[in-house]
């Protein structure tokens, strides 16, 4: 047998209803070009993110039915411990309302102005936090990581020569915390190989440097290196992904991704001393620390999704949908992010479109252009996002690279979902000469992606 199905069967369903193209383009209108003004039932197949929008297996729902709400030390509570020292091995857990309140409780009380914290590449809401104490966020992915068509099996990989150069630079003491993104979502989705890790492991135990993992996608992570590190097939995901975590001193949790939950996450780390300073915060923050920001159901339904996140059944399916649908587009010709990364496929919009300029935002063409031929909702991850309005002069300063990310759901849509995904893809390359820019009429001073107005260009 060859085709590798969806392990699951379907006990639950939400309809999705096809638009005409005279309402999505009415649609578009009255959301001034911006999907994320878009209403969810409106769209057809939504590939906004990855983050939260997981199908909940049966297991979990009658974990959502265990869930004990007592305020203080709810068995919920312990089951979400066991799971999470089970699997990850640090000795301090504080569960968190999702990724970020992890990220903010970590730096608030590691960083501070002058400081520098490397990272592969860190994720949008991760630089935040680190530049909201004053200290600097520094990129060190390999090369490779910077160049969408190079195919590298770990694209994720930090540079470690460049960790070493940084260290000698501003000195150890400047560096409170390394962090390591697995996998590396704003490079691609793309993983961070064992020897890596073990590699940029060694070189902060040397410095004395403390380790955190943003662990968001870890079992992708994990899947990968079973498929493509070298000696690493013959292991289960679990073992790779407690051998990761053994090489460093804490991490930070999205429970939204391979969590499996639609919320949730945690900060994690040996520190004891350091954890009675973040439960300080936590309190302040979040809540009582046996239930933080979760309620105890949403515990409960997190560990027993961390597990199923690992089954090699569920990744074998999850790996291969994604590679299938990067593969089924650029066999046709459209330029992606190569290799496809574990949770989204990234379409190089600059190369798609090369009539436009990036102040014509070509990555915002074509995810207007995904809705109004399909119904699909993706997201720009160009210089509508990253691009800077100049306060004084009013001139725009494009982004690096105009992308636009494809995120799949997990266990949510089915082959044939994938198979119109592709048409929709394809149905606009073989149209693309006619594909117009658009500009933005009015924008937020941060985030502006997110309530952004745009209009056409005329
Ligand atoms: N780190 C990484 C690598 C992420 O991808 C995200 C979220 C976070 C941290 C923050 O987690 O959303 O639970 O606060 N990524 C989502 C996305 C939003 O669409 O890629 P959060």
């Amino acid at each position: 047998m060859k085709t590798i199905i969806e392990p699951f069967k379907i006990k639950s369903v939400e309809p999705i209803r096809l638009t005409t193209p005279a309402e999505r383009e009415a649609r578009l209108r009255e959301a001034a070009y911006n999907v994320f003004l878009l209403k969810a039932e409106d769209v057809l197949i939504d590939l906004l993110t990855d983050s939260g929008t997981a199908a909940m297996s049966a297991e979990q729902w009658a974990s959502i039915m265990r869930g004990d709400e007592a305020y203080a030390g709810s068995r919920s509570w312990f089951r979400f411990l066991a799971a999470v020292q089970d699997i990850f091995g640090f000795s301090q857990v504080l569960p968190t309302h999702q990724g970020r309140a992890a990220e903010k409780i970590l730096f608030a009380t590691l960083c501070k102005p002058g400081d520098v914290v490397p990272n592969n590449t860190h994720f949008d809401t991760t630089r935040a936090n680190v530049e909201y104490t004053g200290a600097r966020a520094v990129d060190l992915v390999i090369p490779e990581g910077r160049q969408p068509q190079t195919r590298h099996p770990f694209k994720g990989n930090m540079d470690v020569a460049a960790l070493e150069r940084l260290i000698a630079e501003v000195g150890r003491e400047r560096i409170p915390v390394c962090m390591l993104t697995i996998t590396n979502n704003s490079g691609g989705g793309q993983p961070v190989s064992l020897a890596n890790a073990r590699a940029v492991s060694a070189v902060c135990r040397k410095h004395g440097i403390p380790l955190y993992i943003d662990a968001c996608r870890f079992a992708e992570n994990a899947w990968f290196i079973r498929l493509r590190e070298e000696g690493q097939s013959h292991r289960a995901p679990l073992d790779i992904a407690r051998e990761l975590f053994s090489l460093a001193d804490g991490c930070t949790m999205s429970a939204k991704k391979d969590g499996m939950a639609n919320i949730g996450g945690f900060l994690a780390t040996n520190d004891a001393r350091l954890a009675v300073d973040q439960q300080n915060l936590l309190i302040l923050t979040e809540g009582f620390p046996t239930y933080g920001g979760l309620a105890g159901r949403d515990l409960d339904a997190i560990a027993t999704g961390l597990y199923e996140a690992l089954d090699p059944d569920y990744l074998l399916y999850r790996i291969t949908s994604t590679t299938y649908l990067g593969e089924h587009i650029s066999a046709a010709g459209v330029p992606i992010v190569q290799p496809p990364g574990g949770h989204a496929i990234y379409i190089d919009a600059a190369a798609f479109l090369p009539h436009l300029k990036p102040l014509d935002l070509p990555g915002q063409a074509l995810v207007v252009e995904l809705y109004r031929e399909a119904g699909i909702r993706a997201v720009e991850i160009g210089t509508l996002m990253f691009g800077r309005r100049d306060p004084e002069t009013g001139q725009e300063h494009p982004a690096p690279m105009e992308l636009v990310r494809l995120a799949v759901p997990r266990r949510v849509y089915t082959q044939s979902h994938i198979d119109y995904v592709v048409e929709g893809i394809l149905a606009i390359w073989n149209k693309r000469d006619a594909v117009r820019g658009y500009h933005i009429t009015e924008q937020a001073p941060f985030l502006r992606h997110f309530t952004a107005k745009l209009a056409p260009r005329t």
